[in-house]
């Protein structure tokens, strides 16, 4: 029962060169550390962070109050972080500092327990673990790439193996990436990366990013499928019904029309935000729409609809605004509520994906949380960054770690 002596956090940078938290903690001579990412196209009803000067003044407040206190398991402590923020969204101790305090907890546990981190997170979850398939986003659009360089409307082309051997899905990806470059070359496009390391693709018509990638895996040696990740929230201008980018706009409607098109036309898995947070009639629509033409296994992903909030995931479901979620933790705060978010979605037959944030660091927690719950993805995007690759590498570590058990 692990009683947590000391906490410290710094201020480091993430990926984008923005300021975010390390925070770690002792307890007798095992110390555990965690740090958090932070997204760009944020859901308006996410858990809110704090700034970080701030986040480490909230730490030693949290350390007075849990002084002494034994906390046998992840949601006891949790818990605790919860009672003493006292507000929906954690905006007086910070979802940023709460979520580093709970997975360094987390941490502590498994080294305490001498057990992988995944197992303490399948303890908490209802779910078996196994390995997720990899959600590659390798072509940025939208607010992930600098708007000087006409970046497409949706925010992410996904290519996503059908392997779920982390390793093969690995190398899967790494040989995309090889042919992917040689097609740009051929079509004259530079090499410009955006905030997730996947290409840039300029031009207005938001097919041409599923054009590139399918031209490519006709040359491509392996079994890949697509998806997006439209994140429409940003494009919705609130104004008329119209979502924007740049000179283009569509009515919710004419996106439902080109979602179809282009979910026959390249056989897409996923389609992610396709319709503002708020918008949960138009998700309803699309989803029913879907059903009426049976083509109802394509998976509708609620990101900015559903931001790992039971509550938010059980009223879209109730709806049937969609059938899979976006699993990320600084969404919520804590990592026992992010695995009941999970469990959640599950229980209503959703497919669930475990997903980093644009700004990244190099904590590879969410590799653990993914296996650990079962989760059916990983999205964690392209793997030539090194804040992505670290995660698809923990997870043929672990692989590794389970062979090396059964001999
Ligand atoms: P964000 O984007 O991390 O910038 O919010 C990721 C996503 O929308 O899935
Ligand atoms: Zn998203």
């Amino acid at each position: 029962m692990p009683k947590i002596s000391a906490a410290k956090g710094v201020i480091i940078n993430d990926s984008r060169g923005e300021k975010t938290i390390e925070v770690a903690i002792l307890s007798g001579d095992i110390e555990t550390k965690a740090s958090v990412p932070s997204g760009k196209s944020r859901g308006k009803h996410e858990a809110k962070p704090a700034e970080p000067e701030k986040a480490l003044q909230n730490l030693d407040k949290i350390m007075r109050a849990a002084a002494l206190k034994d906390f046998r398991n992840i949601r006891e402590f949790d818990d605790f972080l919860l009672e003493l923020d006292g507000t929906p969204d954690k905006r007086n101790l910070g979802a940023n500092t709460t979520l580093a305090l709970s997975v360094c907890f987390a941490r502590l546990l498994a080294k305490e327990k001498n057990i992988p981190l995944y197992e303490i997170l399948n303890n908490e979850s209802a779910s078996a673990s196994s390995f997720p398939r990899l959600f590659a986003n390798l072509i940025n659009g939208g607010l992930h790439v600098d708007h000087d360089l006409n970046p497409l409307p949706f925010q992410e082309y996904l290519v996503i193996p059908q392997a779920h051997d982390p390793d093969e899905s690995l190398r899967s990806v790494f040989s995309f990436i090889e042919s992917l470059k040689s097609i740009l070359v051929s079509r004259g496009a530079g090499e410009r990366f955006g905030d997730e390391g996947g290409f840039v693709v300029s031009g207005v018509n938001p097919e041409l990013g599923l054009e590139i990638l399918d031209e490519t895996r006709r040359i491509h040696d392996g079994n890949v499928d697509f998806g997006i990740d439209a994140a429409a929230s940003s494009l919705y201008s609130g104004k008329d019904g119209i979502y924007k980018w740049r000179e283009s706009g569509w009515n919710n409607e004419e996106l439902a029309r080109i979602y179809k098109w282009i979910a026959k036309r390249y056989g897409l898995l996923s389609i992610e935000d396709p319709f503002d947070e708020d918008k949960e009639e138009e998700w309803i629509g699309f989803m029913r729409d879907l059903r009426d033409k049976e083509e109802s296994d394509l998976w509708v992903v609620g990101d900015d609809l559903t931001v790992t909030n039971a509550e938010r995931i059980k009223n879209a479901a109730e709806a049937n605004a969609a059938n899979a979620v976006i699993i990320k933790p600084n969404q919520r705060g804590t990592v026992s509520e992010t695995i009941r978010a999970a469990d959640l979605a599950k229980q209503f037959g959703w497919k669930v994906i475990v997903s980093h944030r644009s700004g990244e660091t190099e904590d590879d927690f969410i590799a653990d949380l993914a296996y650990g719950i079962g989760a059916d993805g990983l999205k964690a995007g392209s793997p030539l960054r090194g804040e992505r690759l670290v995660k698809y590498k923990r997870l043929i570590e672990i692989k590794k770690s389970l062979e090396n058990k059964e001999q």
